[in-house]
């Protein structure tokens, strides 16, 4: 059974739902959508526990990351994490989920790529090997900004992109200051290791970020939503 939500901020109330929670107005910025980044990490900070996330969530977590798709217009994840947890296509009729990738290597035949929904972003210097739709946005690298501002060639009137990880394309991400919300769910367990944070590769450099929502649930999970603060 899906254990039990309440929310803490704001507003403290005994029950909620995650679509309650996270279906929320987002507004596109100049020359590009609204960018959501949207993770799991356990309590030392682990985004990765033997190469996949899958031990760090719960149900709530799921539906989570899941209400969150319902909602994007678009979805991107880099090539790491594709490779790494065997990317399927989305639940949502229609919803693109590119690929970000320098080096071009990404496996387009999976169902990921032969339903349709895949595409890669990639500079102009990547070989691809097959046939799928690519987004080009670099010379030898990709270029975050320019991909993200031109993700309305893939579909027209996407005002919401969900970033999906790993921790190297948040990086890049947060490189580039693109990223506008962050839905963290922290785990109530310690993963040890050498697992990568919510970010990896970009300069050091504090963002501010307001907190949203803060939700619980009975299993020790916390739901939490962060948008870019203003003042930074
Ligand atoms: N806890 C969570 O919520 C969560 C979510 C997602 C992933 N993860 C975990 O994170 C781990 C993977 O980490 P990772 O840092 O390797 O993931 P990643 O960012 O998905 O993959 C890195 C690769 O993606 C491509 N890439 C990423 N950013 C790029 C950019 N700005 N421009 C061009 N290419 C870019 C590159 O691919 P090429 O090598 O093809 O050039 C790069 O080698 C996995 O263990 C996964 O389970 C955890």
């Amino acid at each position: 059974m899906t254990p039990a939500l309440r929310r803490l901020h704001p507003s403290p109330t005994a029950a909620t739902t995650v679509r309650e929670a996270y279906d929320v107005t987002r507004r596109p910025l100049p020359g590009r959508p609204w960018i959501g980044v949207c993770m799991v990490a356990s309590l030392d900070g682990s985004v990765a526990v033997d190469g996949t996330s899958g031990a760090l969530g719960n149900d709530n977590d799921m539906a989570v990351l899941h209400t969150l798709r319902q909602l994007a217009d678009v979805i991107i994840v880099g090539a790491g994490t594709v490779r790494g947890e065997g990317y399927g296509p989305p639940e949502k009729a229609g919803q693109r989920i590119g690929v970000v990738t320098n080096s071009g290597r990404v496996d387009v035949s999976t169902p990921l790529f032969t339903t349709g929904a895949g595409f890669l972003i990639a500079p102009h210097s990547a070989t691809i090997d097959g046939s799928v739709e690519v987004l080009r946005a670099g010379d030898d690298l990709v270029d975050l900004t320019e991909a993200v501002g031109r993700v309305v060639e893939i579909d027209a009137g996407t005002r919401y992109v969900q970033a999906e990880g790993g921790p190297t394309l948040n990086g890049a991400l947060l490189a580039d200051d693109l990223i506008d919300e962050i839905d963290l769910t922290i785990s109530p367990r310690l993963a040890g290791g050498a697992g990568p944070r919510l970010t990896v590769g970009a300069p050091e450099r504090i963002r501010g970020y307001d907190l949203a929502h803060l939700l619980a649930d009975d299993d020790g999970f916390v739901f939490t939503r962060w948008v870019r603060s203003a003042n930074t």
